[in-house]
C-alpha cells in the first residue's frame, strides 16, 4: 500500500504508556528454562521485562494508556470519534478489545474497532487514523496498542519465552494544523505467504481449541527465529529507505530512529542502512523486550518524556512483525 509525499493531514497530538510493575529479569528466567543472562543479552539486547499479573488484562493495560494521552491532549473520553485497537492478544475472542477499553473509558461517542497486524500495529494504525480522519469520519481518534504477550507464550520454550514482555501504549491523533507538524508519510506492506514462520497455529477457527490443541501446545507463539531476523531486517530497512523517500528527506534529516524494539541487532542494523548515528537511535528493548505493537508508542512515549521527540522533532519509526506486516512513517512532531 502506498502513500505519496504530500502535506499532513493528521498529527500525534499526544501519547501515553502503561507498563506492569512487576519486573522479571533474565535472571529469573534461569530458574525457569535452561538459558542465561549472557545469551539473553547478547544475542537480543534485552535484560528484563515487565509482565502482567493474572487479573490484568489486555484491554485494562490499553485503557491506562489511552487516559494518559487523553488527558495529556486535553480532551475527555466523549470527545473520541474513533478508537482504534491494536493487539495479538484480545482478552476474548468476542466482542473486541476495543469494545471493551471503550467501555472501560466510557467513551460513548466513539465507533471501536481492533485490527491485527501484530507488531507493526502502531505504524498500521497511524495509517488508519490518518484515513479516518481524511475521510472526514473523525476529528479526534484514539489509537491504543495493548499486549499481554505473556498469555500466549509457551514458558517451556526457551527459543521465545525469553523474548517478549507486557505493556501498552496510545496516542491521540487529530487533524494537522497546517504548520508543517504531522504524519509526512507511511508505507506499509505484508507477506502472508511466510506466515507460518511466526504464528499460533491452533485454538482459531481452522483448529478450535480441543484436547489435541493443548497437548500439541499449538496455541502457543511458534516462531523460526533465524529466518524472522533475516527478514525483519531487510523489511525494516525496506520500509525505512521508502518512508524517507516519500517524505523528501534523508537519514541525515532525521531526529529521533523509534524502530521496534524486537532485538537490538535488528535495531543496529536498521539504523545503519538509514545512516542513522547511535546517538539518535531510541533503544528500550534492555527494559521491556518485545512488547509487539506497544513497543513503539512506548518508546515514543518515553522519547517525548526524555525531550528527545519534542515539538518539531524529525522522528521515523519502523516496524517489522507477524503476517509478515511491516512498516515506516515519518512524522514530525
Ligand atoms: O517482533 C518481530 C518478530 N520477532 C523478531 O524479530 C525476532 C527475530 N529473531 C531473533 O531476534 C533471533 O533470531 C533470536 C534472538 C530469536 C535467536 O537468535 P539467533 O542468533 O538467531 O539464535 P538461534 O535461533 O540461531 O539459536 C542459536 C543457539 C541454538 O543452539 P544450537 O543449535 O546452536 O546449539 C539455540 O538452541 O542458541 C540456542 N538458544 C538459546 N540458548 C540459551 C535459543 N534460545 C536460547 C535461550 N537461551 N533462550
Amino acid at each position: 500500500m502506498i502513500q505519496a509525499a504530500r502535506p499532513a493531514r493528521a498529527r500525534i497530538v499526544s501519547t501515553g504508556r502503561f507498563s506492569p510493575p512487576r519486573v522479571v529479569t533474565n535472571h529469573d528466567l534461569e530458574s525457569m528454562v535452561e538459558t542465561n543472562d549472557e545469551w539473553i543479552r547478547t544475542r537480543t539486547g534485552i535484560t528484563e521485562r515487565r509482565l502482567a499479573d493474572k487479573d490484568t488484562g489486555a484491554a485494562d493495560m490499553g485503557a491506562a494508556a489511552a487516559r494518559i494521552a487523553m488527558e495529556r491532549a486535553g480532551i475527555t473520553a466523549a470527545d473520541v470519534d474513533i478508537l482504534l485497537v491494536s493487539t495479538a492478544t484480545p482478552d476474548r475472542l468476542l466482542p473486541s478489545t476495543a469494545c471493551d477499553i471503550q467501555a472501560l473509558l466510557g467513551s460513548h461517542n466513539a465507533a471501536a474497532y481492533d485490527f491485527a497486524s501484530a507488531c507493526s500495529g502502531f505504524l498500521y494504525g497511524l495509517s488508519l487514523a490518518e484515513a479516518h480522519i481524511a475521510a472526514g469520519q473523525a476529528k479526534t481518534v484514539l489509537l491504543v496498542c495493548t499486549e499481554k504477550m505473556s498469555s500466549i507464550i509457551d514458558w517451556t520454550d526457551r527459543a521465545t519465552c525469553v523474548l517478549f514482555g507486557d505493556g501498552a501504549g496510545a496516542a491521540v491523533i487529530q487533524p494537522a494544523e497546517g504548520d508543517g507538524r504531522g504524519i509526512l508519510s507511511g508505507y506499509f506492506k505484508s507477506d502472508g505467504t511466510l506466515a507460518e514462520l511466526l504464528y499460533r497455529p491452533g485454538g482459531g477457527a481452522r483448529y478450535p481449541l480441543d484436547i489435541a490443541v493443548l497437548d500439541e501446545r499449538s496455541h502457543f507463539v511458534k516462531m523460526a527465529g533465524a529466518e524472522v531476523f533475516k527478514s525483519a531486517v531487510r523489511s525494516m530497512c525496506d520500509a525505512a529507505g521508502h518512508a524517507l523517500e516519500r517524505a523528501g528527506v534523508t537519514g541525515d534529516d532525521v531526529d529521533l530512529l523509534v524502530p521496534h524494539q524486537a532485538n537490538i541487532r535488528i535495531i543496529d542494523a536498521t539504523a545503519k542502512y538509514a545512516k542513522i548515528p547511535p546517538e539518535k537511535v531510541f533503544v528500550n528493548v534492555d527494559r521491556y523486550g518485545n512488547m509487539s505493537s506497544a513497543s513503539i508508542p512506548v518508546a515514543l512515549d518515553e522519547a517525548v518524556e526524555q525531550g528527545r521527540a519534542g515539538e518539531g522533532a524529525l522522528v521515523l519509526m519502523v516496524a517489522f512483525g507477524a503476517g509478515f506486516t511491516w512498516a515506516a512513517n515519518v512524522v514530525r512532531m
